[in-house]
């Protein structure tokens, strides 16, 4: 099935993409990336109110590209919080630079993660422990969830659901590695092996993925956001959440003998 949301990265480079279908004092942004790469990244804004906050920013050295993308939207030293889904530089790298644009954003992130985030040089910063406070009530009534997803691939990693969008925040979970230049995912069937890629030798295995599944059980999602690749619309959801719960991976793959 093919969307009609066709956004080519390529031509959208130089402006953040508004992806919610308009909630009334609550928008998401794509903050873009067009990277050279299978494995370019994506950094997310939800705006709410006067909260702003960023959704796994990115490396240092896409920093003044994502600033400026902010700019459009809202004044960056006005940001009021990030969320860091796991500490890899790929999402993580840029934190110190925007703690230098505004020291009160708050970190959103878990204990795991946090142990290891002071290690990118500022370690003096306002924790959120979204392990300790698992839902963060937006202006709008809107809620965050904060939802564990350990050992894909970070032991603490997690995601996040927003209520006001049903979009799922999801990090490196349902990533795919991509050449490609849509934003939305097209074909299934294309998706998952683009999905498989990344997570055949990331993921930990398929008690984590089916779990995770789980853990999203009745929540009304109409968009998976990943970290990495296609953007998931809502007509490949079941689908995408189907194949992270059959899927073999990681020491499923390695170690045959034991499953
Ligand atoms: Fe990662
Ligand atoms: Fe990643």
């Amino acid at each position: 099935m093919k969307t009609k949301r066709r956004v080519d990265i390529t031509q959208a480079r130089t402006k953040p993409v508004r992806l919610d279908g308009g909630v009334k004092g609550h928008a998401v942004y794509w903050l873009g990336h067009d990277e050279p790469s299978a494995f370019r990244t994506n950094a997310y804004l939800i705006v709410d109110g006067d909260q702003a906050l960023l959704v796994d920013p990115g490396n240092r050295a896409y920093f003044a590209e994502a600033r400026e993308r902010v700019a459009q939207v809202v004044d960056p030293a006005c940001v009021s919080g990030m969320i860091l889904c796991h500490q890899d530089p790929d999402v993580a790298a840029s934190m110190p630079d925007w703690l230098a644009v505004n020291p009160r954003m708050r970190v959103f992130t878990s204990p795991r993660t946090q142990v290891l985030l002071p290690y990118y040089g500022y370690p003096d910063y306002a924790y959120a422990d979204v392990e300790d406070e698992p839902t963060l009530v937006l202006p709008s009534g809107g809620e965050l969830y904060f939802i564990p997803a350990p050992f894909l691939h970070f032991p603490g990693a997690f995601a996040t659901f927003d209520t006001a969008s049903g979009f799922l925040f999801s990090g490196d979970v349902f990533a795919s590695l991509d050449v490609g230049s849509w934003l939305w995912a097209e074909d299934f069937d294309d998706l998952a092996d683009n999905m498989h890629l990344f997570h055949a030798e990331y993921m930990a295995s398929n008690i984590a993925t089916r779990g995770f599944v789980n853990r999203l059980a009745g929540l009304d999602i109409r968009t998976i956001l990943p970290q990495h690749g296609s953007l998931i619309g809502k007509e490949h959801v079941p689908q995408a959440l189907q194949w992270l719960a059959d899927l073999r991976c990681g020491t499923d793959l390695l170690y045959p003998e034991l499953v």
